[in-house]
């Protein structure tokens, strides 16, 4: 890609030009065959060329391929459905938006109309997006790309998995905490269930939102269908987007029955959110996962991942699931530009010394072994 591409330069490129893909592989214009370990920033949960979420986005197109959340629409109403029952009925409402930023702003807007406090807390290393209310709880933002003159409100931070701080920066001012039950940008970075619970229970205590950014980890890629149900620690809220359309750009925010009460006429709202496209990609999605069995698939093989590949310069595992961290010995950089020469893509994370993996939920062992022999080899 050149400047007369008229894309903004604004994204490092890989050294790859991805023509087709297939499963959990990326064909490149060059010919190559890549082993895809990081599914486009956590996106491709399926994979690429999925039958099922293929031919649905294809039957919704040729049904209907918009019209808005004032009209209604049967496909909407069943993926709304589907999600809250994935996510174990806890959660009485969604509301769909396009991404994940979106649904943290929608998240915390929420959390303030319910408390009319005016502090959030977050969690050294998080990232929750970039805009104004998200960027202003992602951990150094400030000093990087936010860019507006002040954030939107208050803010507080706890370092990550610190009990021991969450009672004095969680107060009766605090209108909600945001965290990443697993960090992803932070370098899959898993805050354990102590920590979690300690902040369920601190928000009780106080009356405050408690948000889980699953915009990474959920939708099945710890193992379970949300973080919240792989740590038994239930929030108020659950933000999601990436893996939920498979690639079809779209976005929810999960609701308890204390936040459905708070809504009323108006005063969420969106264009895109919600559309058909989108709500035909996330029933498939959920489908997929249901009858494939992938969340079996995740914890088998993410074990199989931390049990054969401390080998080369893997000197341990952080993370759940497919969101995994490779802790390495020499940077994460290095090793990520050495593996793609070997035809194996991974990424790298806010931490240096973490490679991170992100694999489409199909990944098997076999694939697990190309990684294993390329480590060797480094
Ligand atoms: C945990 C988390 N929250 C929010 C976001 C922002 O999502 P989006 O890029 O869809 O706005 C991301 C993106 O990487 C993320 O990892």
């Amino acid at each position: 890609m050149s400047p007369a591409d008229h894309l903004a330069p604004v994204f490092a490129q890989y050294p790859i030009e991805v023509v087709d893909a297939e499963g959990v592989w990326l064909h490149t214009r060059d010919g190559r065959r890549v082993l895809d370990l990081y599914g486009g920033h956590a996106v491709a949960a399926l994979g690429y060329k999925h039958p099922g979420w293929t031919s649905a986005l294809t039957r919704q197109a040729n049904a209907c391929s918009f019209q808005s959340n004032a009209v209604p629409m049967d496909v909407r109403v069943r993926a709304a459905t589907r999600l809250a029952r994935f996510a174990g009925d806890h959660f009485d409402s969604i509301f769909f938006v396009n991404s994940g930023a979106e649904a943290n702003e929608n998240a915390l807007r929420m959390a303030f109309k319910m408390t009319r406090r005016s502090k959030v807390i977050a969690i050294e290393g998080a990232f929750h997006g970039r805009t104004a209310a998200a960027g202003a709880v992602t951990w150094g933002a400030d000093k990087k790309w936010y860019e507006f003159p002040r954030p939107p409100f208050d803010i507080g931070w706890i370092p990550r998995r610190d009990v021991s701080a969450i009672a004095s920066q969680v107060d009766s001012e605090t209108a909600a905490v945001i965290v990443e039950p697993v960090q992803g940008v932070g370098g899959a970075f898993d805050m354990g269930r102590e920590f979690l619970a300690a902040l369920r229970a601190r928000c009780n205590e106080t009356g405050t939102v408690l948000i889980f950014d699953e915009v990474q980890i959920g939708v099945g890629r710890s193992g379970q269908p949300f973080a919240a149900q792989f740590y038994d620690v239930m929030p108020d809220m659950i933000t999601t987007a990436k893996a939920l359309g498979n690639g079809f750009p779209c976005g929810a925010l999960l609701m308890t029955p204390r936040v459905t009460d708070a809504l009323k006429l108006e005063g969420l709202g969106t264009t895109f959110g919600g559309g058909p496209m989108a709500c035909a990609a996330i029933e498939a999605v959920i489908e997929a996962i249901e009858d494939e069995k992938l969340l079996e698939n995740v914890r088998r093989v993410a074990k199989y991942l931390r049990d054969t590949c401390t080998v080369g310069p893997v000197t341990g595992h952080q993370g759940a699931g497919f969101l995994h961290g490779l802790i390495c010995s020499r940077p994460a950089k290095d090793i990520q530009k050495t593996l793609l020469e070997r035809n194996i893509l991974v990424g790298t994370s806010g931490d240096p010394n973490v490679v991170r993996l992100l694999p489409p939920y199909i990944l098997q062992e076999k694939h697990v072994d190309l990684l294993r022999e390329a480590l060797l080899d480094l």
